[in-house]
């Protein structure tokens, strides 16, 4: 009998421009690592891990996680939650979620309640956990990271009547689509998400509104395309008039750095999550498009010089979309 499961899952970003709340795509870049082992009942749940997280489950969105899980399936064994962090924490890189989407999947394939946690039960579970660093539930991030791919999600609607299923779509990304991300080396408040979503405006102008949901659907109707999607024509639609003129004023140089990545050839460039990461988006080889390959090199140095002419340092990192998590060892 399994006793113990380890889980990679990766790292996300948020939002995509206009798709606050709604939009996350899994990202090839940085993987926690969660082993859940089967305890005892009086071991309760219990957090291992040798990196600067909470370690009080109450506190720990992966404990979170297997607690809201454990309760809905009267699962009363104890569990040990060994967390290995390898996502940035604070950084709008889908930390907590990486965490949370491993916890959940570890918990799933250790009960073997698999068929039980419908996937979209499981996003909910996962999405609870995320209160612990952002004060309120959110599902972008812990649906890229349980998915993989780029995801769709809507916490309004429930299917079946369930007010636990989160609906979400993952749609496959064209190869060829890169993300220049860069990590500005800040310091970040511990509760980094919930002060970045205070700044967002309680009003907004209509005409913003219509442009965001033009880009957002125009989004998504280029990757509902039958032959594949034009990363291109996906990535220029990444367009926020709403949150991001909001948030930037908490990124030193985020103009700069913006600007820069267009200008060495971007299709577009936003913050990644909640930042202060900022990231491009670019379609190597565009379909149809006798543009020249654009070097994604050249943008990271660009965006670079962007966080220098504010005197930050940033970190660059070059990725593709991630196909999602991976159960890596059962004991
Ligand atoms: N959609 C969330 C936000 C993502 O922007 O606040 C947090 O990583």
């Amino acid at each position: 009998m399994v006793k113990s499961v380890t889980v990679r899952a990766p790292c996300s970003t948020a939002n995509l421009g206009p798709g606050f709340d709604v939009f996350g795509m899994a990202l090839d870049a940085f993987y926690d690592e969660v082993t859940v082992t089967k305890k005892p009942k009086s071991f309760g749940i219990k957090i291992v891990s040798s990196d600067d997280i909470p370690l009080d489950p109450k506190k720990n969105t992966a404990g979170l996680v297997a607690e809201s899980m454990m309760k809905e399936q009267g699962i009363s064994d104890g569990v040990e939650i060994s967390i290995k962090k390898n996502v940035p924490a604070g950084y709008g890189m889908g930390s907590s979620a990486a965490s949370a989407a491993a916890c959940a999947i570890g918990i799933a394939e250790l009960f073997q309640y698999t068929k039980h946690f419908e996937e979209e039960g499981m996003l909910y579970h996962a999405g609870y956990g995320e209160k612990a660093s952002a004060g309120t539930a959110h599902y972008d991030n812990v649906a890229a990271s349980l998915f993989g791919g780029f995801v769709v999600v809507n916490p309004y609607v429930h299917l079946y009547h369930n007010p636990n299923g989160i609906t979400v779509r993952s749609f496959p990304v064209p190869n060829s689509l890169r993300m220049v991300v860069a990590i500005p080396k800040i310091s970040v408040p511990k509760q980094k998400t919930k002060a970045s979503r205070s700044v967002i405006p309680k009003n907004v102008k209509f005409s913003d509104v219509v442009q965001n949901l033009a880009c957002a659907t125009q989004m998504i109707a280029e990757l509902s395309q039958r032959k594949e999607a034009n990363g291109l024509r996906f990535g220029a639609n990444i367009l926020d008039v709403i949150v991001e003129p909001a948030r930037k004023k908490l990124i030193p140089g985020f103009d700069k750095v913006k600007k820069n990545a267009l200008d060495a050839g971007a299709d577009a460039c936003t913050i990644s999550g909640a930042g202060p990461s900022v990231i491009a988006f670019l379609d190597e080889h565009p379909n149809g498009s006798d543009r020249e390959p654009v070097n994604t090199k050249r943008i990271g140095e660009a965006m670079k010089k962007g966080f220098k002419s504010a005197k930050v340092d940033c970190d660059i990192v070059i990725c593709k979309p991630s196909k999602g998590p991976k159960i890596i060892r059962r004991k």
